[in-house]
């Protein structure tokens, strides 16, 4: 334990007592409520939960894209100010300008973080080998599928090499197979990377099948309501989601959703 900061070597990131509300028109709208976790380094988390239940918020906050308007979020021990510099998101609907080049997106991430283009030339390309699209560096955005185009996003997100990757429904809009593929591209990624990963989404099987542990999150107000290890053996093949093992931990979160009236049983 550091005295100084009050965490363990176990804890990357820290969310303390954090709420947000929105001011809004009709009133103030309570968007988290008192969000308490800690992520280990390395770790891969998801987030699960009903639309309007705050996920979006709370990646964002801890993106430093909006700050919280009650208690605190520290990042290896440090209070959170601005975009952790350490740091990689990927939204649902891919942010690529149409206007560059897929290699040119990538290479976006080094200039927000104000590093030289060139240096990290060589490992755009070996990002996008990675992730399938060799032979598309040239191409623009339009050019390919919505799955292509999210691979992309990753590879933009990875660039610069973060510590922590946040990911907001990055999958939602892909076609099921297509959905599929990635996710198992992603585990695969994470695994040989020692990377921390936060993965928002509202499927329940893909909240299970790629985290070391779950997050579930409720609305009226935005708040956590379970959270619970996935121990699952790894390397983990789609297959996975057909055994009994996985099924008690879907049920789990199917269940707690019916009872809270998110979900019909
Ligand atoms: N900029 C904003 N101003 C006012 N209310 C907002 C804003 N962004 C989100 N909200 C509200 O906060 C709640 C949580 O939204 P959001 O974080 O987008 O949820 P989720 O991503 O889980 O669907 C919703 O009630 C939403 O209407
Ligand atoms: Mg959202």
């Amino acid at each position: 334990m550091n005295m100084m900061t009050g965490t363990t070597p176990d804890t990357y990131l820290r969310i303390k007592g954090a709420g947000k509300t929105y001011p809004s028109q009709h009133g103030p709208v309570v968007a988290l409520s008192d969000i308490n976790l800690d992520v280990r380094p390395g770790e891969f988390l998801s987030i699960v939960g009903p639309s309007g239940c705050g996920k979006s918020t709370l990646l964002k906050c801890l993106a430093g894209l909006e700050d919280i308007t009650s208690g605190g979020i520290t990042v290896s021990g440090k209070p959170l100010a601005g975009p952790p510099d350490r740091m990689g998101v990927v939204f649902q609907r891919d942010v690529l300008l149409d206007w560059r080049t897929i290699l040119d997106n990538v290479l976006l991430q080094a200039e927000f973080l104000g590093h030289p283009r060139e240096q990290y030339r060589d490992r755009a390309l070996q990002l996008l080998e990675r992730f399938g699209l060799k032979g598309y560096e040239k191409r623009h955005p339009w050019e390919l599928s919505g799955g292509m185009r999210q691979r992309a996003s990753i590879c933009r997100a990875l660039l610069c090499d973060p510590d922590l990757l946040l990911m907001d429904e990055p999958f939602g809009a892909l076609d099921a197979m297509t959905r599929d593929d990635l996710n198992v591209e992603l585990a695969r990624m994470w695994q040989e990377t020692s990377k921390t990963v936060i993965f928002i989404t509202h499927s329940i099987s893909e909240a299970v099948f790629l985290a070391d542990r779950v997050v579930m999150m409720s609305r009226g107000p935005g708040r956590i309501v379970d959270v619970f290890d996935v121990d699952l053996p790894r390397p983990r093949p789609l297959s996975v989601r057909e055994s009994d093992a996985f099924g008690v931990y879907a049920q789990r979160i199917r269940h707690h959703f019916a009872e809270l009236g998110v979900l019909k049983e």
